[in-house]
């Protein structure tokens, strides 16, 4: 690559990076986790690992990004030659994150198409529609293909070509079809119950494993542990404020997350479905909110679109931050690059995309492929990245970086670094390990 891509606004990087953060995350797992792991208080955990955990490792990527304005694993190693393994573990995580993802962005496409062929409209019972579309081994590994082609095709023209454009108007309207929908699902009879499950927080509902769902929620949804923040961040001119630029992707997230929330426990309660329904959750229960408002099936295609749309500009980051790292380290063409990984993440992903039907009895400590790939990289692969890079920062990047890349040099600017910087180097790494072996049962109960 000869000179490196910049962004053109500060606008078109936060939106990019929002569109890394929001996505599957917060609109399909965080409700279907927090159904099965105690609702409000999950929730509150979760809450809280955003802004003590999530905020300042989000910071970190940052950082490490704009100040070597290199990729993944070049950024570490130029920072300290033997550290580019946080960047490879990363590139690693990317790639498993990414052949698991695709199979969700199929579901929205199928049900996309099944929308706007007006096939969702002629059945009442969404639970079997689910079943059926996600069972059926064909549709679930062919629109799992048609999501990556999606991605692939994005990415290999280039980050600003690709990304930038669609970001500027595409998440404002997802926010407000969300306000619409919550409108519909608060209004239903009996919806109370529904918020005081998702906001009413009972500590007794919450497990050790739970805590640690909440944790890796909490990265999932931010984006974070995998240094995708890292290569985006590597893009953006010096000027932009780094500190502001994460916390309005903070803001942002927790945001969606709660209008998820908001939509879909009302409705789960009213409608007479269980909250542990899992990863099915919102294909089941989202159609029938829609279902009962007046031309709610134009709703539901417009707010599928929106959703793909969600979804597509994260597997975008996961792709962009494995292309970037082969292209730059191999010096294949970007282009070439994106389609041999992808079809490669494709090919890894089969085996999941067919567990829901095909290969449903294949288990492992009670998880089929697709439930044990996704527990491996969102409740152990990523906090591993996040505490490698807490101990990373305040272990080898120099001062005068920090101080230039942070503060404007104000003493108020230096007392928030020196803070930031504690965080990192006790609270984050401390606070990780604690929740995994708490997890493990270490700690007794
Ligand atoms: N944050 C994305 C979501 O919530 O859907 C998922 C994700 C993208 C996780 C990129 C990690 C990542 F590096």
């Amino acid at each position: 690559m000869a000179q490196q891509e910049q962004w053109t606004s500060k606008l078109t990087f936060i939106l990019a990076a929002a569109g890394s953060a929001i996505g599957l995350g917060a609109i399909w797992k965080f409700p279907y986790v927090a159904g099965t792991s105690g609702g409000g208080a999950f929730f509150l955990v979760f809450l809280l690992f955003t802004l003590l955990v999530g905020f300042p490792l989000l910071l970190a990527e940052f950082v490490i990004g704009r100040s070597t304005q290199k990729e993944a694993i070049s950024a570490y190693r130029s920072i300290a030659p033997g550290w580019s393994f946080i960047g490879r573990i990363g590139v690693f995580t990317a790639f498993i994150l990414l052949s698991f993802y695709s199979v969700i962005g199929g579901w929205i496409l199928l049900y996309f198409g099944a929308s706007i062929t007006g096939y969702v409209s002629s059945v009442d019972n969404y639970e079997q529609l689910f079943g059926t579309i996600i069972s059926n081994p064909w549709t679930a590994v062919g629109s799992q293909l048609a999501f990556i082609l999606l991605t692939i095709f994005v990415v290999s023209k280039g980050v600003k070509a690709g990304i930038e454009k669609a970001s500027k108007w595409m998440m404002p309207a997802l926010f407000v079809l969300f306000i619409v929908l919550i409108a519909r699902s608060l209004t239903l009879d009996g919806a109370m119950e529904g918020v005081r499950f998702f906001l009413q927080p009972d500590f007794s509902k919450l497990t050790s494993e739970g805590v640690l769902f909440a944790l890796g929620q909490s990265f999932f949804s931010l984006s974070l542990g995998v240094s995708v923040m890292v290569t985006y961040s590597s893009y953006l001119s010096k000027t932009e404020s780094l500190t502001r630029s994460a916390a309005s992707i903070v803001f942002m997230n927790i945001f969606i997350t709660v209008l998820a929330g908001l939509a879909i426990f009302p409705a789960v309660f009213s409608l007479g479905f269980e909250p542990t329904e899992g990863p099915g959750l919102l294909f089941i229960v989202l159609p029938s909110v829609f279902a009962e408002m007046p031309g709610g099936m134009i709703f539901f295609v417009v707010f599928l679109a929106l959703f793909l749309f969600a979804t597509l500009t994260s597997a975008f980051s996961l792709l962009e931050i494995i292309v970037a790292s082969v292209s730059k380290n191999s010096g294949e063409r970007r282009s070439k690059a994106a389609w041999i990984v992808g079809l490669t993440i494709f090919v890894v992903g089969i085996p999941s995309a067919l567990s829901n039907g095909l290969l449903a009895d294949v288990t492992l400590f009670d998880k089929t492929i697709f439930d044990l790939l996704d527990y491996l990289v969102s409740n152990i692969m990523l906090p591993i990245g996040a505490l490698l890079i807490s101990i990373f920062v305040p272990l080898k990047m120099k001062r005068e970086v920090l101080i230039a890349e942070l503060t404007d040099g104000s003493s108020r600017g230096k007392k928030f670094l020196a803070l930031w910087l504690l965080i990192l180097k006790y609270f984050v790494p401390v606070l990780i390990l604690i929740v995994f072996l708490d997890a493990l049962g270490v700690f007794g109960g």
